[in-house]
């Protein structure tokens, strides 16, 4: 196996502990992007993390704030070499409905779960065109496939993150990058845990599969498309959700 270099942005969380675990299981040089005002918490992640024998290397970034993505994968590319492996997993729910919804609510969501896309992608994405090899993975959801009551920002971002997927798996497409989003149903993580109660298990009855999903079941996803054996599946949207959403 070809050693790479990945960056999973929201590496500390739930979903993108299992995607960190997964790639550095295969053995490759992993770094976790962390909000970076969670240092003290990032930090004992690495060290759970470390207790397991998986190496992470840590990099504080904003994903929404463009230059501070600059200044960040410059500063990995220093350390490790030009990312080879991007997975945009990083990603806020400011549940509310629309009538009541701040805009700063809107505008969080905006930035943190489709800014993101751009934010990173754009610093990492002259590398691999250079070296003529990349995968790109994007964390959507089912509800930017679906919609969800609650959710107009959320489902807006996340949506918007696949057509993103679409236009730069095009761009890309001739230079041995694939682009794609995985889209998770309802997974077992604290984001889902400060759902209310009430709401989350009416979700989860209505799941055909009647249970959530595990974050070990979207990294074998996620695994799949970053792998040297996926370079032919690109652009696409791969639903990972119990069956909750189907689509052609
Ligand atoms: N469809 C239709 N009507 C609904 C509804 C639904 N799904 N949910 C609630 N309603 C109705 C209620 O019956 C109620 O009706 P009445 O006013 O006639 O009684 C009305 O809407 C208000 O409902 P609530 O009391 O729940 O309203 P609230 O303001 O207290 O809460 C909410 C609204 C914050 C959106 C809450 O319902 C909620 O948190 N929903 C969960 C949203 C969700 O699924 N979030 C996912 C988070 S995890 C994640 O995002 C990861 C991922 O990718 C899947």
């Amino acid at each position: 196996m070809t050693k790479r270099v990945a960056l999973v942005t929201g590496g500390n969380g739930g979903i993108g502990s299992a995607i960190c675990a997964e790639l550095a299981s295969q053995g490759h040089a992993v770094v976790a992007g962390y909000f970076p005002p969670e240092k003290e918490a990032a930090e004992a992640w690495q060290k759970e993390m470390k207790d397991q024998g998986l190496e992470i290397d840590l990099a504080a970034m904003d994903v929404s704030n463009f230059a501070d993505c600059e200044r960040a994968v410059g500063e990995i590319a220093g350390k490790h070499g030009s990312v080879d492996i991007l997975v945009n997993c990083a990603g806020i729910t400011r549940d509310g409905v629309l009538k009541k919804m701040p805009e700063e609510n809107w505008k969080a969501v905006m930035a943190t779960n489709l800014d993101s896309a751009f934010n990173v992608t754009r610093h990492v994405l002259n590398g691999m065109l250079d070296k003529g090899w990349g995968r790109i993975v994007n964390i959507a959801s089912v509800n930017g496939q679906r919609g969800q009551f609650g959710q107009a920002n959320y489902s807006a971002a996340k949506a918007g993150m696949h057509g993103f997927t679409m236009a730069v798996a095009l761009e890309t497409a001739a230079k041995g990058i694939t682009v794609n989003t995985v889209s998770p149903g309802y997974i077992a993580t604290a984001m889902t845990s400060a759902m209310p109660e009430n709401v989350l298990e009416a979700i989860v009855n209505s799941v055909p599969m009647r249970r959530m999903g595990k974050p070990e079941e979207i990294a074998n996803a996620v695994a799949w498309l970053a792998s040297e054996g996926n370079g032919y599946t690109t652009g696409a949207n791969i639903p990972v959700n119990g069956g909750l959403f189907t689509s052609h």
